[in-house]
């Protein structure tokens, strides 16, 4: 039995569709531009591309991007001073500071430097308590994308037993607590796994919806999950390179032995990678909706 993939790739298109159509609306109805800046610290080759791949995306939509790198030197005081200068630039709706910042820098303060409503990450405190209480903010792209890619992948979460792996503050804190909110695409019995877990596959094994975003690559098996699970592995991890030079990446899930008793799994790559820029620029359009008074 060979399960469904769910492809984040078309997922990703069919929203950039109506997002693109969007925003040509905006454009011409009422002169708005949805702006987005994202701000790289260092060189960190896998932050580049991924900060060059968003503002990719942000230009074939026609959404005004900015691109700021800034050497691994720089201070904290100086990236303040950067974010204070982008929460008054009126081109400006969605502010993206790449994580992770040299190890000298606070991240914290940074990230609570951001106007919470240019926060189009959704890291800032006022965006992480809003999406606690269910109330309407700015949703993290990659848990975003998660909850996108099962709705419209037409899977059932309501009552499900949902687990997830991780609990980091970008993706695991959050996606378990988007899947038992009270609403569609919520309503999930959700179980949190992580480094401590005593019995991992006792939690697996009687997961109906399996959420992996661990950081180690091919880490779940097959034999760790039960038949016709629905799997979304959030894990990139970079195991080596292709012949062509290009990062050869893994996703946290060993593929070929879940997807043999999985109803349904997400690839890596084009699976939630191609979602979280996506929901970036949900965002970022979002914001410039609200900032021009049209919500
Ligand atoms: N680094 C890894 N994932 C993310 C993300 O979703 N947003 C930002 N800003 N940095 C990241």
């Amino acid at each position: 039995m060979g399960a469904k993939i769910i492809s984040g790739t078309e997922t990703a298109k069919a929203i950039r569709e109506e997002l693109k159509l969007e925003i040509d609306e905006l454009r011409a109805k009422h002169n708005v531009v949805p702006g987005l800046v994202t701000i790289l610290v260092g060189d960190d080759p896998a932050s580049q591309s991924y900060v060059a791949a968003k503002n990719k995306t942000a230009h074939a939509l026609g959404i005004h991007s900015e691109q700021v790198t800034l050497p691994a030197g720089t201070s904290e005081e100086e990236l303040l001073e950067l974010v204070g200068k982008f929460n008054d630039d009126p081109k400006i709706h969605g502010i993206l500071i790449q994580l992770p910042l040299p190890r000298h820098i606070n991240e914290a303060k940074v990230l609570y430097a951001i106007d919470p409503d240019k926060d189009v990450d959704g890291f800032h405190p006022v965006n992480v308590g809003k999406m606690m209480l269910g109330e309407q903010c700015f949703l993290p792209c990659t848990p975003h994308g998660v909850l996108e890619l099962l709705m419209r992948a037409g899977v059932e979460t309501s009552g499900a037993e949902v687990v997830v792996i991780g609990r980091s503050n970008i993706v695991g804190k959050p996606v378990a607590n988007l899947m038992l909110q009270k609403r569609p695409g919520g309503n999930a019995t959700v179980t949190l796994c992580h480094t401590r877990t005593k019995d991992m596959d006792f939690h697996t094994k009687r997961a109906d919806i399996l959420i992996v975003a661990a950081g180690v690559a091919n880490m779940i098996k097959g034999d760790q999950v039960k038949e016709g699970v629905v799997v979304i592995d959030v894990g990139v991890n970079r195991i080596g390179t292709t012949e062509s030079g290009k990062a050869k990446l893994a996703g946290d899930v060993e593929f070929d032995s879940v997807r043999d008793k999985a109803a349904a799994i997400t690839p890596v790559p084009g699976g939630v990678g191609p979602m979280t820029i996506t929901m970036l620029m949900k965002n970022t359009v979002q914001s410039a909706r609200q900032h021009a008074g049209l919500v």
